[in-house]
């Protein structure tokens, strides 16, 4: 298995068809995130999915009031949560609930569809948009759905690296 084609094409898309997305579609991302690594395997994490009009509105209006979100027809939060963490400690919960939302990137590039990750906001702003509390960090909003314009590459800098 060779994963660097979905990490080389994945783009972060802001323009969307109409197309549905699946519940099953849906099951798939959140698996992948459920099987991302975490520091002595807390999972210190849980997930959102969002396809009412109303809450999409809350969510992006949240997000620095990013209209263009509204066109993708599921959003996917991706929430670290301190409940699962008997150190307190938030740093790590931040650091594995990211890890968790890029897996559902790379498996979303895999199924064809569509995602570009937000985090845009205040935490205390989108708390109270998703009615949740202060041990919850919003890692972030994931669009998904389907495009037919899918942005060219972004640049990198190059990594030079020392070996020791
Ligand atoms: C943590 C994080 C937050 C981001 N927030 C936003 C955002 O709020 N709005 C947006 O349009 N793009 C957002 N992006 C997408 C980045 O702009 C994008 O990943 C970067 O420009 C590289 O482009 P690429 O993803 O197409 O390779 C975010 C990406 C990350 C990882």
């Amino acid at each position: 298995m060779n994963v660097m084609p979905e990490i080389v094409n994945r783009r972060s898309v802001r323009t969307y068809t109409d197309r549905e997305v699946t519940d099953e579609q849906v099951a798939l991302l959140i698996e992948a995130a459920r099987l991302a690594p975490s520091g002595s395997n807390t999972q210190p994490w849980d997930f959102l999915v969002v396809r009412s009009r109303e809450m999409k509105e809350k969510i992006s209006k949240a997000d620095h009031d990013q209209k263009w979100m509204m066109q993708a027809p599921v959003f996917i939060v991706c929430v670290g949560n301190l409940k699962y963490r008997d150190d307190g400690d938030m740093e790590r919960v931040i650091r594995d609930s990211a890890i968790a939302t890029e897996h559902i990137l790379l498996q979303a590039e895999h199924m064809g569809l569509a995602t570009c990750w937000t985090g845009w906001y205040t935490q205390e702003e989108m708390r109270a948009a998703l009615g949740l509390n202060e041990r919850c960090y919003v890692a972030g909003v994931v669009t998904v759905g389907y495009t037919d314009h899918k942005p060219s590459p972004v640049s990198r800098r190059r990594i030079e690296y020392p070996v020791l």
